[in-house]
């Protein structure tokens, strides 16, 4: 089964927004296989977002990401990557589909409640970033 990472962000949590993200993501039938509250350094979160050194938002999205805690999920289901990404809609949420949780809630590009792995590869790597093998549930 196809697992992908979701970052709920810190504009989610400080929000109170957790629990309504949580209960759309169940409703979409993705199960979770770990989840936990952590708060990133900055250097964790320019390590996390290494493939966007050199962009122009970098700066600010790893500010962003270490101004607070964070909640890191694995999710698992059938197509989870490309699923995930669907429910979550496009990156702006002006440009997000009616419906979707960035639509619903993201305030702008940088502060858009949620991330989604954008491949396979790049979910399984992301998993290992917050979560050692023993933090992975695979009980059915
Ligand atoms: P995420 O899915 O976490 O992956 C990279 C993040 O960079 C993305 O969500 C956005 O939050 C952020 N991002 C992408 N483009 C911009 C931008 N133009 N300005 C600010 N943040 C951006």
């Amino acid at each position: 089964m196809e697992q992908t990472l979701a970052i709920l962000k810190p504009d989610c949590v400080r929000r109170g927004l957790i629990g309504e993200v949580i209960r759309r993501i169940e409703a979409a039938g993705f199960r979770i296989r770990a989840m936990k509250m952590v708060h990133l350094t900055k250097k964790e979160a320019e390590g996390f977002y290494a493939v966007h050194r050199g962009r122009p938002f970098f700066e600010e999205l790893t500010t962003f990401m270490s101004s607070g805690p964070c909640v890191p999920m694995v999710l698992e289901k059938e197509n989870a990557v490309a699923d995930f990404r669907a429910l979550i809609g496009a990156t702006d949420p002006a440009e997000a589909a009616e419906g979707t949780i960035r639509r619903e809630f993201a305030e702008s590009k940088g502060q858009n409640i949620v991330h989604g792995s954008d491949s396979v590869e790049n979910a399984r790597i992301e998993i290992h970033f917050f979560f050692p093998s023993i933090e992975l549930v695979d009980r059915r």
